[in-house]
């Protein structure tokens, strides 16, 4: 996604919107660019490609010229949406004038009829995008006052947004809003930062205020002032950012995901600490309510929201609640569910999963939800993100910043949390106490089975050698290892860009067979569980037409006849086993791209986090 720095005042700014728009690399872009105001004056540098490129541009320039010495700006890089990515196309973008510059996070739905508006009045554009329809619609409101022309100008556009805008007649304000599109504002030591990511602020504060919808601010180099469209004064305290919230580093492991990969026993250990009671097989969940007052145990069915690997967790979740709660439960894609006109109302707990907290498709599937009056809750992993406030109860994933595109730690920190939700509301029905324990000591062995699958990665890599030349892929799986399979596909489209399926193993007869060919690829999900032997036919099925059978086994189980190579995880209950599955899935993808010399922690056209639907 595209990625905002702002800085207005404490000396130049440029060190501080190309150190911000290193911080946002990791969300995915393909060109940068940046605006500078001083002396009355407005100075532009944008670039194709890498921030180094636009750093390469800007190294170019005087030291006692702007670049050295102005202390306004802003910066972005920008993730196409509208126009290819093109120089002409990289924000900032500017009004008729050329006096007034924005960069701008999000989709302008109404863009083409604005734009018609524009140049039936002589407007002539510049680029393809939406944003350049915004920079001239605040232009042509502008007559001295900023903030009212972007007022005006924010009151015609329909969509989602992010913005900065920055005016060469008064370099010491710049003025921001949000819609849908994440900002937050940091107040430092005699300056102020807007970002789209407190990532890119904590360098300088952990002072950060997070935008609200609606919101309109004016930032001096020591004030922010924050209003609504209609000029009314807004609140806003500042949050005092986690010391997590600093970008990670790799610490020697040659991919972010592979360092995630290896945090996994910790990240686990995190995001159950303090919320597994052994002595009464239950689970301690502030945020999902309690027995006491009864009403998320009360509910007649959960619904399980979310996105791409959030969705595969919510999968799992959903046999959880029911298996574990007698809870009817569905799983469903946040954008469909925002769109079908759902049936769900003050009966229905809704459960919005997410990594980031800002998926802009779960973030309109939990308002749809709120507007039914159905209980929303949040499983969030970024603290303050607007699904976890748009929500306003909820759980925390704790699993710190998740910095490759390939979601793996969120994923296993998912499960294991949803997990939890579904012995707590288990446990507030009908689940005894002594079944509840059994899951509870299950879900506290996760971290250790995950360690032991790690130190299994070996195997994963044999196998992946196998797999290394075959352009296609399937993964097999039933029951709750179905989603397991799903997400294992992902993992190795999405960062070693074989095509690669899921599906539940009883489904390949069924028309997708016809596709195995001598030496594809087969990867079936065999653990310990009630229906192995109709799995383990199914593997049959597909090796006697000359498919590789990848197997992942439970240890001390037989193995796989036949089988190209083979992954072990400990035995467990499998509904728990899907989380040590999951983690030898994705020691299996990480290596088929490594091998492939895939640059895996930016695949292409990915980005980490979807604000745009
Ligand atoms: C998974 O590896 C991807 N990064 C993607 O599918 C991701 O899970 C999805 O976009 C949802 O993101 P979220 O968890 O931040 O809402």
């Amino acid at each position: 996604m595209c990625g905002i720095i702002g800085v207005v005042g404490g000396g130049p700014a440029v060190p501080i919107l190309l150190g911000g728009l290193r911080r946002l690399e990791y969300r995915g872009y393909d060109s940068a660019g940046l605006a500078l105001a001083g002396d009355g004056a407005l100075l532009i540098r944008r670039s194709v490609g890498k921030v180094a490129a636009l750093a390469d541009k800007v190294a170019g320039d005087p030291s006692d010229g702007p670049v050295g010495r102005w202390s306004s700006g802003i910066a972005h890089t920008r993730w196409a949406t509208h126009g290819a990515p093109t120089e002409a196309n990289a924000h900032p973008h500017f009004d008729r004038s050329g006096r007034i510059a924005v960069v701008h996070n999000g989709i302008i739905e109404n863009y083409r009829a604005l734009r018609a508006r524009l140049e039936s009045s002589g407007h002539v554009f510049a680029s393809e995008t939406d944003t350049e329809v915004l920079a001239r619609l605040i232009g042509d409101r502008h007559h001295g006052d900023l903030k009212s022309a972007v007022i005006g100008a924010l009151r015609e556009v329909e969509g989602a947004y992010g913005i900065a805008v920055l005016c060469a007649d008064d370099p010491s304000r710049l003025i921001v809003a949000r819609k849908g599109s994440p900002l937050c504002v940091g107040v430092a030591e005699g300056r102020v930062l807007v970002a789209s990511d407190p990532a890119a602020l904590v360098a300088h504060t952990r002072q950060v205020i997070h935008l609200d919808d609606g919101d309109v601010a004016v930032l001096t180099a020591d004030s922010v002032e924050v209003s609504g469209l209609d000029l009314r004064p807004r609140h806003r305290s500042p949050d005092e950012l986690p010391a997590e919230a600093a970008v990670a580093e790799r610490d020697g492991h040659e991919h972010f995901m592979h360092k995630e990969m290896h945090e996994q026993p910790e990240s686990v250990r995190n995001a159950l600490r303090g919320r597994v009671d052994l002595v009464n097989g239950d689970s301690v969940l502030a945020g999902l309510g309690r027995g006491e007052d009864g009403e998320d145990a009360a509910v007649r069915r959960a619904i399980l929201l979310g996105c791409g690997t959030s969705l595969h967790a919510c999968m799992v979740g959903k046999f959880a609640f029911e298996e574990l709660a007698q809870l009817p439960a569905e799983a469903e894609q946040a954008a469909e569910f925002r769109y079908r006109n759902p049936l769900v109302g003050p009966d229905d707990l809704v459960i919005a999963v997410s990594q980031s907290g800002e998926t802009a498709d779960t973030l309109a599937a939990v308002k749809e939800a709120r507007n039914r009056g159905a209980r929303v809750r949040g499983l969030v992993n970024v603290v303050g993100s607007a699904i976890a406030r748009q929500t306003g109860r909820g759980v925390y994933l704790h699993v710190g910043p998740e910095v490759s595109v390939a979601s793996t730690k969120a994923f296993t920190g998912q499960v294991s949390v949803l997990l939890l939700m579904a012995l707590r509301l288990g446990r507030a029905r009908r689940l005894s106490r002594e079944r509840g324990r059994e899951i509870a000591m299950e879900i506290d062995r996760i971290p250790s089975m995950i360690e032991r699958v790690l130190e299994l990665e070996s195997a994963a890599i044999r196998a992946a050698e196998r797999m290394v030349e075959s352009e296609h892929a399937f993964f097999l799986g039933r029951g709750p290892m179905h989603p397991v399979a799903l997400e294992g596909a992902l993992k190795l489209k999405e960062i070693s860009y074989v095509h690669a399926e899921g599906y539940h193993a009883a489904e390949l007869k069924h028309g997708p067979i016809a596709l195995l060919t001598e030496g594809t690829p087969v990867v079936v999900i065999a653990n310990r569980s009630p229906v192995r032997d109709k799995t383990l036919s199914n593997a049959e099925e597909c090796r006697a037409r000359g498919a590789g059978i990848i197997s992942l086994v439970t240890e001390g189980q037989e193995s796989v006849p036949g089988a190209w190579g083979e992954l072990r995880i400990p035995d467990c209950d499998p509904l728990v086993a899907t989380v040590p599955a999951a983690v030898a899935l994705q020691l299996l993808a990480y290596h088929v791209a490594r091998l492939r010399g895939c640059p895996i922690d930016q695949p292409r056209n990915l980005a980490k986090s979807v604000t745009v639907e």
